[in-house]
């Protein structure tokens, strides 16, 4: 991996994150602050019971992006980015990630995390939920020093995460359409946590509220891009690029657009006898490794798949377009690049 100080002026310097980031100098601001944000947040999981602390460091330790830390030190570089409540913030929201992510995985029965076991396969169901809420918790502490208005930011943020994928779960009433559905979950588990990861940043920035709706419209949507490229990785990707098994939300049903793409045009009458068929194989008990990897296999060839990635371009493109009002600079560019890369991603 580059560090931001080896990169050769001129090339665009990958961060911790793996992003890269054109501007030098912002890069190697970014990546000093990250490295603040690694060291507060490894006290924030700290725990005097050694279950909860071992448990609890776990999938901070296992890696992971930290892209929406990442987006509050972008977001806080429109302002004054040496603000310290930017660095608490992008704490505040890693932490809520990771706390979402225990949850997930149980919800998800998803084997592997970060490269690393699922918490909740080392040690059980009933840890893996309470180290989340644990997590959450130390969120709840930290965000508290930044103010009531952070306070109210993150707690609706957790409500619009929870709310999602409680409608994850039950699925579309009978008179839903079942793609707005979705869309609207995706918006509210995903993008609603990278809206305000972005929305803090500018604000304790300093930053007009102008720049700041702006960031924050920028956030939701770039989070729908992200959601949309994660439902394209659950098939498209490798694991051990991924971190995670290719899969996981076919085996365990849990629907992603491609399959509800696919299940529109069947029930439509738009598909051919060959989606018919797929459709209810993928319905149908997919437990036994061969049959995963044949509708994984099938779905890696269907345009449902394209047609996924082209949508998260779409809201990658609308993204892009609320930072308009934004100053030109390394931080809209880097937020431009961002958008494009993230729908396009493979981790
Ligand atoms: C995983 O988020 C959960 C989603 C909302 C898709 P990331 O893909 O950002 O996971 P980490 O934080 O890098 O592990
Ligand atoms: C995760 O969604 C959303 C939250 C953690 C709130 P997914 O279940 O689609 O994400 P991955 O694919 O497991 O990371
Ligand atoms: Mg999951
Ligand atoms: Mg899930």
């Amino acid at each position: 991996m580059t560090r931001a100080s080896d990169a050769p002026s001129g090339a665009a310097t990958t961060l911790p994150t793996g992003v890269p980031l054109s501007d030098p100098a912002l890069a190697d601001r970014i990546a000093q602050r990250l490295t603040q944000v690694d060291a507060v947040l490894d006290e924030a999981v700290a725990s005097t019971d050694a279950l909860a602390d071992d448990a609890g460091r776990h999938l901070v330790a296992a890696g992971g992006k930290r892209f929406r830390p990442l987006l509050t030190l972008l977001a806080g570089e429109l302002g004054d980015g040496t603000q310290p409540q930017i660095v608490d913030a992008a704490v505040v929201v890693e932490l809520t990630q990771v706390a979402s992510l225990y949850h997930d995985d149980v919800m998800d029965s998803a084997p592997v995390r970060r490269g690393a076991p699922a918490a909740h396969t080392v040690w059980g169901n009933t840890v893996a939920i309470l180290v989340g809420d644990l997590l959450f918790a130390r969120a709840s502490a930290l965000v508290a020093g930044l103010g009531p208005e952070a306070v109210v930011l993150q707690s609706r943020t957790f409500e619009r995460m929870c709310l999602g994928q409680l409608h994850e779960t039950t699925g579309p009433g009978p008179d839903d359409d079942p793609v707005e559905h979705y869309l609207q979950v995706l918006s509210d588990k995903t993008a609603s946590l990278l809206a305000t990861s972005a929305r803090l940043g500018a604000m304790f920035g300093g930053c007009p509220d102008e720049i700041v709706e702006a960031v924050a419209a920028y956030g939701e949507k770039v989070g729908m891009a992200f959601q949309l490229a994660d439902d394209v990785l659950d098939i498209a990707s490798s694991g051990a690029v991924s971190g995670k098994t290719p899969g996981t939300d076919l085996r365990e049903h849990v629907p992603t657009m491609p399959v509800l793409l696919l299940r529109q045009r069947v029930t439509q009458g738009e598909g051919t006898p060959a989606d018919a068929e797929l459709l209810g194989r993928l319905d149908g008990d997919l437990s036994d490794d061969a049959a995963l990897a044949a509708v994984v296999a099938d779905l890696r060839e269907h345009d449902v798949l394209a047609e996924t990635r082209t949508l998260a371009v779409r809201w990658a493109r609308e993204a892009a377009a609320e930072l308009a009002v934004l100053p030109d600079g390394p931080v809209k560019e880097a937020l431009t690049d961002l958008a494009t890369a993230l729908a396009d991603r493979t981790v």
